[in-house]
């Protein structure tokens, strides 16, 4: 399998998310493995979407968030459920959009680099699988826009894995 990476200008988000969303339906069709569709979507949206320097997963283990399949910097590996933005958008099971990483109280820096987040948790059900997380280098980088695209994109890769959970 050969994958062509779509360059997305992104000035059109909608039309662009709508895009990316069907590239990343194709790529995960017939495959609910966990973490080799963590592993796509991540490469994914680390590829098409411009100014990102983390894209990944944390995953639920044992009551506490543990880095999975990403890309960029080596990141912290655990995170406590209500510490960090990963954190918090896992105990408040929604998502968290920081335009300033500098001042979000208790922030973990795993990339100095990041100035703005946004943490989608993985819902399957009741059920917390663990969280999107992805990082920029610009302030305010993901707007209303981002939030609906980036959690279409979570609620497809959770898709995959209600079949794996069916089977
Ligand atoms: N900044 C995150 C930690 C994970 S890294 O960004 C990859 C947080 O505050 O939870």
């Amino acid at each position: 399998m050969s994958h062509v990476g779509t360059r997305y200008e992104f000035d059109d988000k909608a039309s662009d998310y709508a895009r990316l969303a069907q590239e990343l339906a194709g790529l995960l069709a017939g495959e609910s493995d966990l973490i080799a569709n963590a592993a796509n979507t991540a490469a994914l949206i680390f590829d098409a979407l411009p100014n990102l320097n983390w894209a990944g997963f944390y995953f639920l283990k044992d009551g506490v968030l543990v880095v999975g399949p990403f890309q960029g910097k080596p990141a912290c590996v655990r995170i406590a459920l209500g510490t960090g933005v990963c954190g918090t958008a896992a105990a408040q099971r929604t998502t968290v959009v920081v335009p300033d990483v500098q001042k979000f109280p208790g922030h973990i820096a795993c990339d100095a680099a990041s100035r703005s987040e946004i943490v989608i948790p993985l819902l399957l059900g009741t059920m917390l699988l663990g969280v999107l997380d992805i990082d920029s280098p610009e302030p305010a980088r993901f707007d209303v826009a981002d939030r609906r695209g980036l959690e279409h994109l979570a609620a497809i890769f959770v898709a995959s894995q209600r079949a794996e959970r069916a089977e």
